[in-house]
């Protein structure tokens, strides 16, 4: 239509959603979406929260007041991060909201970004929604490729670089801590500001301690952080940790969207924080999911021996698989649909969609017992595709 601006011509069709839309179709086992399992969302433990709250909060909490946010919680928030105070934080609209305000502070039209090939898909198509020109750094499962990057920092000059070197999504890979102080380095000397997508954080599997960009680099990077993977999604509640230069302007562009965020989900989630509540919510999440994650790695093994190559994810909630050379898993999708099984395709997760052989698979959402099923499917499947490539 006419009317409509560039932008949303130009707006790239969400593949997840697409995805979405056949599995809600069909009996099909999902390994597609993100989405964290809901037997385990806390219902109990909400409402108790929500009934304290309720009689024990101000009316005023029901009140207009500045976009930062309740200050109950950003003091909380604060206390994870060291060196940082509550004017550090700003509370969003979940961490999808923190992407758009970096958006809309950062980037003009044509500006460089660079981002991890491959990335998280939203943020991809929200850079490209904002007409950013993105350049794509190497990441293997140890880190970006510095040298690479550091070419790009100096050709190019990017506005910023987008990372998420935590549990990545999509391929569930840490950065070794090497290559987050090397990153910090030379984010430093070409005055590049980092951002760092943290949502998968705190779901560790493992015991090591993860290094963030919060510590390495205070004043020029920002921290993005999320209840949806260790709380809820539908309270749409997420942070921005960065130095108070920026987050003075990120509350300004907030304001102009939406004014602020529910402070009532906010103040809950405060209390949740504060009586321990959360914490101990969060190690059954990881304690489940590790079943989960281990229930998958056992699959894998058993249906497709070393005709396949991963890592095992240290936290998170995918596996990123990559199959022989040959397979184009968007087309093998196609397959596993027909065999009822769905997984997100690798191709997506790169900024030019070229033919991939990597597939991404959730293990959050299913039961063991569909991880288990799904994964003779998927085996299944890619039997058939072979068979017709052969
Ligand atoms: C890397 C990454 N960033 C941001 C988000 C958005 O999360 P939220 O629900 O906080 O908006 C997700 C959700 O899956 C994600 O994987």
């Amino acid at each position: 239509m006419k009317k409509f601006a560039k932008r949303v011509t130009n707006a790239p069709r969400s593949f997840t959603r697409k995805i979405l839309d056949v599995i809600g179709q069909n009996d099909i086992i999902s390994f597609a979406g993100g989405l964290p399992d809901e037997s385990l969302f806390p219902h109990e433990l909400i409402k108790k929260e929500i009934n304290y709250s309720l009689d024990n909060l101000p009316k005023s909490m029901y009140q207009y007041s500045q976009a930062q946010g309740a200050i109950e919680l950003r003091e909380e928030l604060a206390k994870k991060y060291t060196n940082s105070n509550k004017n550090q934080i700003l509370i969003t609209t979940g961490s999808q909201q923190g992407l758009d305000i970096l958006c809309k502070t950062f980037i003009d039209s044509g500006d460089t970004i660079v981002v991890e090939a491959p990335s998280y898909l939203a943020a991809l198509n929200l850079f490209a929604l904002y007409d950013a020109n993105i350049v794509e750094v190497e990441l293997t499962c140890r880190g970006v490729n510095t040298t690479q990057l550091e070419e790009l920092f100096i050709t190019k000059k990017p506005k910023f670089f987008y990372t998420i070197p935590t549990f990545q999504n999509p391929t569930g890979w840490s950065w070794e801590d090497k290559c987050k102080k090397e990153v910090a380095r030379l984010a430093k000397k070409y005055n590049v500001i980092i951002i760092e997508d943290s949502p998968y954080n705190a779901l560790k599997y493992e015991k090591k301690e993860e290094l963030g960009f919060e510590e390495l680099l205070p004043e020029l990077s920002v921290t993005l952080g999320t209840f949806s993977k260790t709380l809820v999604p539908d309270f749409r509640l997420g942070w921005m940790r960065a130095d108070e230069r920026f987050l003075k302007v990120f509350q300004v562009m907030k304001e102009n969207t939406d004014l602020l965020s529910p402070k009532f989900f906010q103040r809950i989630v405060a209390n949740m924080i504060k009586d321990g509540n959360l914490a101990l919510h969060v190690e059954t999440l990881i304690e489940k999911y590790r079943v989960k994650r281990d229930a998958m790695l056992d699959a894998l093994k058993v249906e497709f021996g070393e005709i396949i190559e991963y890592e095992t994810p240290k936290g998170g909630m995918f596996f990123w698989i990559k199959f022989a050379e040959s397979v184009d898993t968007m087309e093998l999708f196609d397959e596993a649909i027909e065999k009822g099984v769905a997984f997100v395709p690798g191709s997506v997760f790169f900024k030019d969609h070229n033919p991939s052989s990597y597939a991404r698979l959730n293990f959050t959402n299913a039961t063991i017992e569909d991880i288990n099923t799904g994964m003779k499917r998927l085996k299944k499947a890619l039997i058939r595709y072979n068979n017709q490539h052969e």
